[in-house]
């Protein structure tokens, strides 16, 4: 029997890309789990997506993650999706099947997964609230409802956003839609920052007594240190703010799981996220 000794070939796709750290967290994995794979990253203006993406799996590519702007749009791109896809209407996961690409969007397991195991936060019979109501919020309400919190709030800027994504998602658990200046209770369990207000170092105007000092935040967005929520949700007395990285490995984790048929240990690479992140602070 002859082995293949060409590694297959896998990327992350976006616009811009370079500052990914996918390929770091993916060669992690490789490495860990002995697969031969290149990881490279692929920058794709929105109107030249389509055709990259074609390119890349005509020329015997084996799977894309999907990065900002184009997670939308790669749910058209992709053959078939999976039923998490279709319910997120985004995709972050394109995998080369024998009948064509397939879609799948492991957003919000790596969320749940980092929020149940990484920081042992039990979702059963929590109340959450939700700030947000784009892409990135729509992209995990599936996965969270699923986890069978006593009710989760959405909160946006523009109510009727939050409005559509209650309505659409209601048939999955016990989901309302709020405004920032009516959001519902004194303390919430979990606040999950959905916005995009943290790269523009902003803070959404959620009311101090949403947060109490058994509240985790989280921000879904990452960067070098804090986020500005992060920051802002630290010094109103927070019981723990986090932000996004666990998340981030453990998505990779599970596309890579879908690509590989092999389940990465995520803690050595998660520590070594961030001990990069600490060396380029
Ligand atoms: P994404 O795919 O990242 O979710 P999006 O679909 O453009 O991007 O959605 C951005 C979200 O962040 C929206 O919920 C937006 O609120 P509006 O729908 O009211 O615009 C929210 N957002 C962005 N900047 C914000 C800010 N400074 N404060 C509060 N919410 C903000």
């Amino acid at each position: 029997m002859s082995t293949s000794t060409t590694a297959e070939r896998y990327a992350v796709i976006g616009f811009p890309v370079s500052h990914s750290f996918s390929p770091f967290i993916h060669g992690l994995f490789a490495k860990q789990t002995e697969q031969n794979i290149l990881y490279t990253r692929i920058e794709a203006a929105p109107e030249d997506f389509e055709r990259q993406v074609g390119a890349f799996f005509q020329t015997g590519g084996k799977g894309l993650n999907v990065t900002v702007p184009h997670k939308q749009v790669a749910a058209f791109v992709a053959r078939y999706r999976t039923p998490r896809a279709e319910i997120a209407g985004a995709v972050n996961t394109l995998i080369a099947q024998t009948d064509g690409v397939h879609g799948d969007n492991t957003d919000g397991a790596g969320l749940v997964t980092d929020l149940t195991r990484n920081l042992g936060f039990d979702l059963a019979n929590t109340r959450i609230l939700v700030l947000g109501a784009g892409g990135a919020a729509r992209g995990v309400l599936g996965p969270l409802l699923a986890a069978a919190p006593e009710y989760l709030e959405v909160a946006n800027r523009n109510q009727s956003r939050a409005t559509e994504l209650a309505n659409e998602f209601g048939m999955l658990g016990n989901i309302r839609a709020c405004g920032f200046d009516n959001i519902s209770e004194d303390h919430f369990d979990l606040i999950l920052n959905a916005t995009s207000a943290s790269l523009q170092d902003q803070v959404p105007p959620v009311p101090h007594k949403s947060i109490g000092p058994t509240t985790l935040c989280y921000d879904m967005a990452y960067g070098k240190g804090d986020t500005a929520f992060t920051r802002w949700a630290k010094a109103i007395g927070a019981g723990r703010a986090e932000c996004g990285w666990g998340m981030l490995v453990e998505q990779a984790a599970e596309s890579f799981y879908l690509w590989r048929g092999v389940r990465p240990d995520t803690k050595p690479v998660l520590e070594a996220v961030r001990e990069q992140k600490r060396s380029s602070m």
